[in-house]
């Protein structure tokens, strides 16, 4: 009982510290400028830049992030699974463009230099496709 009582009251701890910390912590590792998470899709046609934004996927992204967006590549072992629902409150829009267009450390590729601005937002539009499965 006094053990089940005490790990409440270490998850109840762990979870005021990781709200105290606010925002940052949300993106454990990744900095995001505030402007990104407000930033909205450029794409005037979201369903036509989203059938862009497939193809686009299928030959820059899925060799890592797999065929469906599950994480599974055979070139990432821990590639993200992008169809988590969770990632919707995460990574509105601007978050994800900033995400795809900077990179995050060696393993996540900054694509700035290999697509353009609208390429990228087409990218943004198939992401939020693959995540409403
Ligand atoms: C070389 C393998 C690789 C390729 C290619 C790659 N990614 Fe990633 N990606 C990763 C890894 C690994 C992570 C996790 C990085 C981290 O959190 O530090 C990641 C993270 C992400 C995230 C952030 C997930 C989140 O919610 O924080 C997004 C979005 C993303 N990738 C989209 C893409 C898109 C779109 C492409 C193609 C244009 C792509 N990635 C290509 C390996 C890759």
């Amino acid at each position: 009982m006094m053990q089940v009582q005490w790990r409440v009251a270490a998850v109840a701890t762990a979870l005021s510290l990781m709200m105290a910390a606010g925002a940052s912590a949300q993106y454990a590792g990744w900095t995001i400028p505030d402007t990104a998470k407000t930033e909205k899709s450029t794409a005037k046609n979201p369903a036509d830049a989203a059938k862009k934004g497939k193809s686009l996927y299928t030959s820059n992204c899925a060799k890592c992030h797999g065929p469906a967006g599950k994480g599974n590549g055979p070139d990432s072992d821990h590639a993200a699974d992008l169809t988590d629902e969770f990632r919707a409150d995460l990574n509105p829009d601007g978050v994800l463009y900033y995400k795809i267009w900077n990179g995050h450390t060696n393993d996540m590729p900054a694509f700035k230099s290999k697509l353009t601005k609208d390429e990228t937002w087409t990218l943004v539009e198939y992401l939020k496709v693959l995540r409403t499965k």
